[in-house]
């Protein structure tokens, strides 16, 4: 009997046409020129992307981040991706299409290759985001408002608000900036994030593109029933490299006064929100800056709570170098132990041992364990696009210890909206 053929699987890179808002960042930041867009919509050419992911983090509505699995010999051309309206469904890819181990990605194929039904496997370098985590919300999340701004039509909001939230004795200076929108509708949720324009342009006399940021604060606003929300910004000074840079966005925030007003679109997100049902659990994994919507989350179940109108359960894992770069450690630990079990993991603290997120997650095994049996938990994860992969495994871990079969789990949570990351 012939062996049989594996025919070869590619996640193709494709931009969603409803949700892209023609900001040009993904073109702009292509390494290799492989987007380009007509009148009608940007598209990604199969034949020259590399997956190499530099477009996804800059692109402020999450539509550069779509992948559908098609046969490598049979990728969307850009005509048909040019005539888009909105991205094709999933096709059924015959079993066969399934890979063997040793089938590796060749170099000159034009992303990466994955295995048909890979939806548990654990998230490897590389892939995107979307691979380890829901492209849904939970059941029972409330509706986004999403896009409601775009480039060509600019909401203008003033700071009411500019407050260090990093301890005095760090040189990580991170702000929180509240942001009011007075008559304009500007409906949000928790999880939700927005972007900014920075003035100016960059050294090729292009105006800068706008950068994004997740909103700190909860649905009904950062001081409740008025029209403004808040940010947690980190002042860029030092690149990913370790050499001074001056990011330009953040910098620009962090020196915003009172009554300043910025160049606002959005919302942007989906997927990444918060459950409603009554005793949904809900499990935190974040550093730094990525603490942001965990603190919108907290806050809206606080409100509730005052209402006896919560009555899951709040776990976070929250990693930083520091206590004092914790941003709002006084006021997070002042939160009532029942009410939300928090853990630190911090990695630089003098006199203490190095801890990442993912050390405590196995720490908290049982606990966990516990949660992750629980159809009622959704789990969340803000931050370091690095701690993706330790975090995953650590569930896996977590899970595996405690009996659960971690890939159908895994594929669970994701086909129910329960997983969720959001790096950068
Ligand atoms: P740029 O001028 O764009 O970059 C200058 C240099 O600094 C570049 O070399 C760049 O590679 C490097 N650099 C960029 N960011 C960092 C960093 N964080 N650390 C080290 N080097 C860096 N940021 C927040 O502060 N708070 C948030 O809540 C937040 N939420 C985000 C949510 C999403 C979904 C995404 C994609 C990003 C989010 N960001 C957040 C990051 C934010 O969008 C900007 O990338 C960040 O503020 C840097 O922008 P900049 O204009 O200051 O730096
Ligand atoms: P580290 O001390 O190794 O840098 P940052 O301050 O750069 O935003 O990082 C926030 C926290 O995340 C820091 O404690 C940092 O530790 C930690 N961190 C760095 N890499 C990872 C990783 N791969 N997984 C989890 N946490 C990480």
């Amino acid at each position: 009997m012939n062996a049989p053929i594996p025919a070869r699987i590619l996640n193709q890179h494709l931009i969603d046409p409803e949700v892209c808002i023609r900001c040009n960042t993904c073109e702009e930041t292509c390494p290799i020129d492989a987007i380009t867009h007509d009148d009608n919509n940007y598209v990604v050419d199969a034949s020259i992307c590399q997956a190499c992911m530099a477009c996804v983090p800059p692109c402020p509505t999450g539509a550069v981040d779509s992948w559908i699995k098609v046969l490598t010999d049979q990728p969307y051309t850009l005509e048909q991706q040019f005539s888009w309206d909105e991205l094709p469904a999933p096709q059924a890819l015959p079993d066969e299409a399934v890979l063997g181990a040793a089938d590796e990605q060749k170099s000159g194929d034009a992303a990466q290759p994955v295995q048909a039904g890979d939806e548990g496997a654990i998230m490897l370098d590389g892939l995107p985001s979307t691979a380890a985590g829901a492209s849904i919300p939970p059941w029972s999340a409330a509706h986004p408002y999403v896009n409601l701004y775009t480039h060509k039509n600019p909401v203008t909001a003033t700071v009411v608000g500019n407050y260090r939230v990093s301890g005095d004795d760090t040189e990580s200076d991170i702000r929180h900036i509240v942001l009011d929108f007075g008559s304009t509708t500007f409906p949000v949720l928790e999880g939700q994030s927005i972007a900014i324009f920075p003035p100016g342009a960059d050294e090729n006399g292009r105006p800068y593109h706008a950068r994004q940021y997740s909103i700190a604060s909860p649905r009904d606003g950062e001081r409740p029933r008025y029209n403004n929300l808040a940010l947690t910004v980190k002042r860029v000074t030092i690149g990913h490299d370790g050499s001074p840079v001056r990011g330009v966005c953040s910098n620009y925030l962090c020196d915003l006064k009172k009554h300043d007003t910025v160049q606002v679109i959005g919302p942007f997100g989906q997927s990444f929100l918060m459950p409603n049902h009554p005793g949904a659990n809900i499990v935190m994994i974040c550093t730094g800056t990525g603490s942001a919507p965990m603190r919108a989350m907290t806050e809206h179940c606080r409100r509730l709570l005052k209402d006896a109108a919560f009555d899951g359960r709040l776990m976070l894992f929250f990693g930083a170098r520091t206590q004092a770069e914790l941003p709002y450690f006084g006021p997070l630990m002042k939160l009532p132990r029942d009410f939300i079990d928090i853990n630190l993991a911090l990695s630089r603290e003098p006199g203490q041992p190095k801890r990442y997120v993912q050390d405590l997650i196995q720490e908290r095994g049982e606990d966990m364990a516990a949660l992750l049996g629980s159809a009622h938990t959704c789990i969340y994860v803000c931050g370091l696009k690095g701690m993706e992969q330790g975090v995953l495994q650590a569930l896996e871990a977590v899970a595996a210890q405690a009996g659960h079969d971690w890939p159908a789990l895994h594929a669970q949570l994701k086909s129910q909206g329960r997983l969720h990351f959001e790096t950068y």
